[in-house]
């Protein structure tokens, strides 16, 4: 019997992750359907407990629902127990809802992917919200030196700065606070350019072999992408790469098995243009 998936946000018109799902699907020769719901605020736990109690196996959740989410689970993967945000829902051979984020674990197979090296890196984290908070544990798990995050209200990157700080050398601040050095990694994950805007950028910041990430995509280069190869980064990429990762890491999960990513990307990446 065909065993049921789905993504729950709000909105959902845009999301990829269907497509991505099916993609796998069909590559690795496993029988599930993929679909995308856009859920009433007031309703999305009663969606939910109705899908995964139907043949519904598992679910990936979006914006605006991930600490929701994090909230309704009787176990949590130590990824999402520290993002207090979950964006795979699945339920144990027991029937508890279990959840994970592989936010964090896509951002880290893209840059593997791209050759990028974590271990020893000094890292800089733009942003203090929602996604940035998912990906601040796989970072210092794959051996970041240093981590600081900035952003534009300071006390938030302080607050996330203090809530890992057991985990490895973490600092946060406000923009201003910044010390004019390079950094190895500098990762965009404010949501400024879909106001068209961008952080505060300092040239000073990046070096010839700085790799400049966004954790957002578009079909042009984003605001801070176009900055990083205006000031000549090493290597700019975009968040392309990390939806399919965590998709794929989500698949993992439900079906124990690993598709390939690269055939997707591009496909993803050709559709765009
Ligand atoms: P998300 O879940 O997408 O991370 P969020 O929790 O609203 O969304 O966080 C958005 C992030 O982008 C925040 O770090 C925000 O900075 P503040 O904490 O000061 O609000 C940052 N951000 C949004 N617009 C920005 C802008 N124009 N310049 C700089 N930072 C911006």
């Amino acid at each position: 019997m065909t065993e049921r998936y789905a993504v729950f946000g709000n909105p959902i018109k845009h999301s990829k992750s269907p497509q991505i799902h099916r993609d796998f699907a069909q590559a690795t020769g496993q029988d599930l359907s993929y679909s995308a719901l856009c859920v009433e605020p007031e309703r999305f736990e009663i969606e939910v407990e109705a899908f995964l109690q139907g043949d519904g196996k598992g679910l990936n959740i979006t914006v605006p629902f991930k600490q929701r989410a994090w909230a309704m689970c009787a176990q949590r993967s130590p990824a999402a127990e520290r993002a207090g945000a979950v964006n795979t829902l699945y339920r144990d051979h027991n029937g508890e809802l279990c959840g994970d984020n592989t936010d964090g674990i896509g951002l880290v197979q893209d840059l593997r992917n791209h050759g990028v090296k974590l271990a020893g890196a000094r890292v800089l984290i733009l942003g203090a919200g929602g996604a940035v908070r998912g990906v601040i544990e796989p970072l210092l798990a794959a051996g970041c030196a240093s981590l600081t995050i900035a952003n534009r209200t300071a006390a938030r990157a302080e607050e996330l700065a203090r809530l890992f700080a057991d985990l490895g050398s973490l600092q946060g601040c406000g923009y201003p606070e910044l010390a004019a050095t390079s950094f190895d990694l500098i990762i965009n994950g404010t949501s400024a350019s879909l106001q068209g805007e961008l952080p505060p950028l300092q040239r000073s910041w990046v070096a010839p072999t700085t790799v400049c990430y966004d954790m957002m995509y578009s079909a042009q280069p984003t605001p801070f992408c176009a900055w990083a190869q205006d000031v000549g980064a090493g290597l700019v990429l975009d968040g392309l790469g990390m939806l399919v990762e965590q998709a794929a890491a989500a698949f993992l999960i439900w079906r124990g098995v690993a598709p390939q990513t690269a055939p997707v990307i591009a496909d993803l990446r050709e559709q765009l243009r």
